[in-house]
């Protein structure tokens, strides 16, 4: 299946989006120096192994959205894309090595110098290929200047792998060295200012590529803001492949209809949805979920079917116990945390509207086989996730419990993961909070220094789902907000970071905001792991003095 997705890829896989409207609104009053000195950098920007693409002046107002320069299997990332500030544009060309290149985009705002002279480079998800254009404009009007690149190759696909381990090594991590590093000296050269403090935000691919850096590059950027990480990355793609084997291909025993998903979500809601107190199809501590499936199963004996009775087989059942609980390998070991219960919307979506284990398929056809005919079906086996297992290319799986020069470095992490997070299970992330504390030998208290981990409920993967998800991270600006900028009463989990960085004040709480089904607004204040959001007993539950952290 799709796991390692953001929401984007899920639409994009399935549209094909025109390739029109380029619209730019009316100029605004532009710095003609600014103008003229972002324009000069065509010509004179010349770091080692770079050739500028573009150097351009965009006003506030325009629209990226369908941009003709954005592959079509990126086109999600466009949306939403609206510059809220004039910026100048690059677009660069950076070799990496004989046989690879990165094409990075550097957004640098007019209004950098007065915003705190900020520098942050956004992440990928699942195996692309897509610059994250929307959480640029984002970052930007934030004052930053704004880094994103290809990882190495355009587009969703992961064909580009086969046979060119460079280009690997550009996606394992490389890409957002480069990146910043040649986005650092276009800011130097363009303002005539050495940057401030460099950070880093993702989502999924691009929360593991977050992670990465925490854990092998600490020194570079002061603060991580590490978003529903996909690490753990080879154990993520073989939970990915049993799981869509189960329930999710056509001609499997235990496959599920979406009407049968929503019974199962259903079913869930009603075991559990009270459990911390408040019956708004909100799972606060999904880990205290445990449905009993079996509450669905069809009397065999009495003829009972789905049609009949809206029951389902043993089959099924067993299948979805798989699912909801941990997968261990073949010879018993642990390889990877169950499903979140409450998330069976977004994982059957994922699962539809990817059409199969894309990732999957990609990852062992172009990384792990070299074989571009492999069959899934024909050859998926809990023994073959064996042979995947074997091949670590670049560290990808970002699984080092080690942060210590993270911590002597005195830079910041910050992680969060949607507690209905239908693709990549929010379990993993407690998984890795709890692995580092073991290692390190750190409770929570002095992980606090460095590290800390928000759970927020009811949101699906990076953003979406019946909870109070709008935080202002990464992969949801422009989905959430016609604007694309939080609300005013709240400036989001980027700006919390870098408050931490730059000030010290240190979240306790993230703010989330939504608009609940019936238009009501939706806020709640998020805990920090290991402190559980807890209803006061009494009050507006979509107000956030109603709940505390214990
Ligand atoms: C941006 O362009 C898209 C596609 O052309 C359009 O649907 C959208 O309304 C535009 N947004 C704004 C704020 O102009
Ligand atoms: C980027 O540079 C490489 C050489 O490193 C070249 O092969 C490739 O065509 C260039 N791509 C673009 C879009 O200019
Ligand atoms: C596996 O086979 C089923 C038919 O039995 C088909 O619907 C599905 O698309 C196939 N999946 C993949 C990944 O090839
Ligand atoms: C496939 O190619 C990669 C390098 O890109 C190599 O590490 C791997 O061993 C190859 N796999 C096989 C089965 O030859």
């Amino acid at each position: 299946m799709k796991s390692i997705f953001s929401k984007a890829g899920v639409v994009i896989a399935s549209l094909v989006l025109p390739l029109a409207s380029y619209a730019l609104s009316p100029p605004s009053q532009a710095d003609h120096d600014f103008q003229r000195r972002c324009i000069l950098l065509r010509r004179t920007f010349r770091p080692d192994h770079t050739k500028v693409l573009v150097a351009e002046f965009l006003p506030k107002g325009t629209n990226w959205t369908n941009a003709p320069f954005v592959p079509p299997s990126c086109g999600f990332y466009g949306s939403g894309a609206i510059f809220q500030v004039d910026a100048c544009r690059l677009r660069v060309n950076i070799t990496t090595s004989s046989t690879s290149n990165v094409i990075a985009e550097i957004i640098l705002p007019a209004t950098w110098e007065k915003d705190g002279k900020r520098v942050i480079t956004t992440g990928n998800g699942g195996l692309n290929g897509c610059i994250a254009l929307n959480d640029l404009t984002y970052a930007s009007a934030l004052g930053f200047v704004a880094i994103g690149t290809n990882n190495g190759h355009d587009g969703f696909s992961g064909e580009a792998f086969l046979n060119r381990p460079e280009v690997i090594k550009d996606f394992a991590y490389r890409s957002l060295l480069v990146g910043t590093d040649i986005g650092k000296q276009a800011a130097k050269q363009l303002y005539e200012k050495s940057p401030g403090k460099t950070y880093y935000m993702g989502c999924s691919t691009g929360g593991r590529q977050g992670l990465k850096l925490a854990q092998d590059f600490p020194e570079l950027f002061d603060g991580i803001l590490a978003a529903a990480p996909a690490n753990d990355f080879l154990d993520l793609i073989i939970n990915g492949g049993q799981i869509y084997a189960l329930v999710g291909n056509p001609g499997a025993a235990g496959y599920l209809t979406t009407e049968q998903w929503v019974k199962v979500h259903q079913l869930v809601l009603s075991e559990c949805d009270r459990i911390d107190g408040v019956a708004d199809g909100i799972l606060e501590d999904p880990r205290k979920c445990r449905p009993r499936f079996e509450t669905l199963l069809c009397d065999r004996e009495a003829g009972q079917t789905w049609e009949s009775h809206k029951c389902l087989t043993s089959v099924q059942i067993e299948a979805l116990n798989q699912v909801f609980g941990p997968l261990y390998g073949v010879k018993g070991e642990f390889l990877y945390p169950r499903m979140n219960p409450g998330a069976e919307i977004e994982f059957d979506l994922g699962i539809r509207l990817f059409g199969g284990p894309n990732i999957i398929i990609d990852w062992v056809r172009y990384v792990v086989l070299n074989d571009t005919r492999w069959d899934f079906n024909s050859s998926w086996s809990l023994e073959f996730a064996e042979t995947v297992r074997a091949l670590d290319p670049f560290g990808i799986s970002t699984w080092n419990p080690d942060l210590s020069h993270l911590r002597n470095a005195k830079h910041k992490l910050i992680t969060y993961h949607g507690l209905a997070d239908g693709f990549i299970t929010s379990e993993n992330s407690y998984l890795y909070y709890d692995y580092v504390s073991r290692s390190m030998g750190l409770p929570s208290r002095k992980l606090d220094d460095f590290y800390r981990f928000f759970t927020i409920s009811g949101m699906g993967h990076c953003g979406g789902g019946d909870g109070a998800w709008y935080i202002g991270g990464a992969g949801q600006p422009g989905t959430a907000f016609p604007s694309g900028l939080p609300p005013s009463e709240h400036c989001g989990v980027l700006m919390d970071l870098v408050k931490w960085v730059e000030k010290g004040i240190a979240p306790e709480r993230v703010r989330g905001t939504s608009i609940g089904r019936e238009g009501e607004q939706i806020v709640r204040d998020h805990c920090k792991y290991p402190l559980k959001s807890t209803y006061v007993g009494s009050g507006n539950p979509n107000r956030p003095e109603s709940w505390k952290c214990v």
